[in-house]
């Protein structure tokens, strides 16, 4: 079977790809769990020095998959992707992602955890939790605003409609557009470049841009009981199936 999580070390860039692009690499459980294995041994290898992740070339990934969430809809501390998350918000070492194609759901939140994202010109962001009766994770309802201001944050939370490249640059989300062909070579050269500073330096000079998130716990366990709550509701049950069925969803019930 196609692996669907493939990771490379090479020359101190762990590079972390998701690889599932016949369902626009959403993410499984059992995604998230070796995802977070591999993030786990990167933190106590020394010879990762940064972590580099990627999708497949037309999507960086279309979120939690849809099924598990309708197979599983029980969400604990315990969970994957609690567990995933917890991992991304504490990780020690520098992160960099290239984004070509659809960033949906998790696919843009985690990236509110990353040191440089690069996007190709084919990349789109969305944040449609609320359209699937849900609420936004990862300490994105905490991040996005301190990094948009209230404002974009509502409107890209609430709204939930996708955005381009040029626009999650302007908000800070992204460090730089490149030509889709170019992206992931460019984030690696930017990668290595991080690779081959004094490791120790960089880690503090990164948990001291971060400290001022010092709330981010508080807000994650916060959204994690929204995220469960929502998970359970008739209201997402109906967005969720209405997916799979390929359907307007009815919310006019409720
Ligand atoms: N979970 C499960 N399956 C997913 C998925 C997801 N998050 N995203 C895409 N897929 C599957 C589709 O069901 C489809 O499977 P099929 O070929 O067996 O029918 C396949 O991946 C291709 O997706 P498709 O919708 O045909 O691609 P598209 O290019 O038209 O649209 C997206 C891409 C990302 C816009 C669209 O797939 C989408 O909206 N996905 C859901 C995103 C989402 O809500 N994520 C959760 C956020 S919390």
């Amino acid at each position: 079977m196609t692996e669907q999580v493939i990771s490379t070390l090479r020359d101190g860039v762990l590079r972390i790809q998701f690889n599932r692009p016949e369902k626009k690499n959403a993410l499984t459980a059992a995604m998230y769990e070796t995802i977070a294995g591999i993030m786990e041994g990167a933190q106590s290898d020394d010879k990762v020095r940064v972590l580099l992740f990627t999708g497949t070339d037309e999507c960086f990934t279309a979120g939690n998959d849809i099924a598990d969430f309708l197979g599983a809809p029980q969400l604990t501390a315990d969970s994957p992707v609690s567990h995933f998350l917890a991992i991304l918000a504490s990780a020690e070492k520098p992160m960099v992602a290239a984004v070509r194609g659809d960033a949906v759901g998790v696919g843009t939140t985690m990236l509110l955890h990353f040191d440089l994202v690069y996007a190709g010109t084919s990349a789109r962001f969305w944040l449609p939790f609320v359209n699937l009766a849900l609420v936004p994770e990862a300490g994105s309802t905490l991040l996005l605003p301190l990094l948009a201001g209230y404002q974009k944050a509502a409107e890209l939370m609430l709204l939930a409609e996708p955005f381009g490249p040029e626009e999650a640059s302007e908000m800070g989300l992204v460090n730089k557009v490149v030509k889709d062909a170019d992206v992931e070579s460019f984030a690696m050269e930017k990668a290595m470049a991080l690779a081959a500073k004094p490791p120790v330096a960089l880690r503090r000079t990164r948990a001291l841009l971060k400290a001022a998130r010092g709330i981010l716990p508080d807000i994650m366990e916060a959204e994690g009981e929204a995220f469960a709550e929502g998970l359970k509701s008739e209201e997402a049950q109906e967005a969720m199936l209405a997916f799979m069925e390929r359907r307007e969803a009815d919310f006019s019930k409720f």
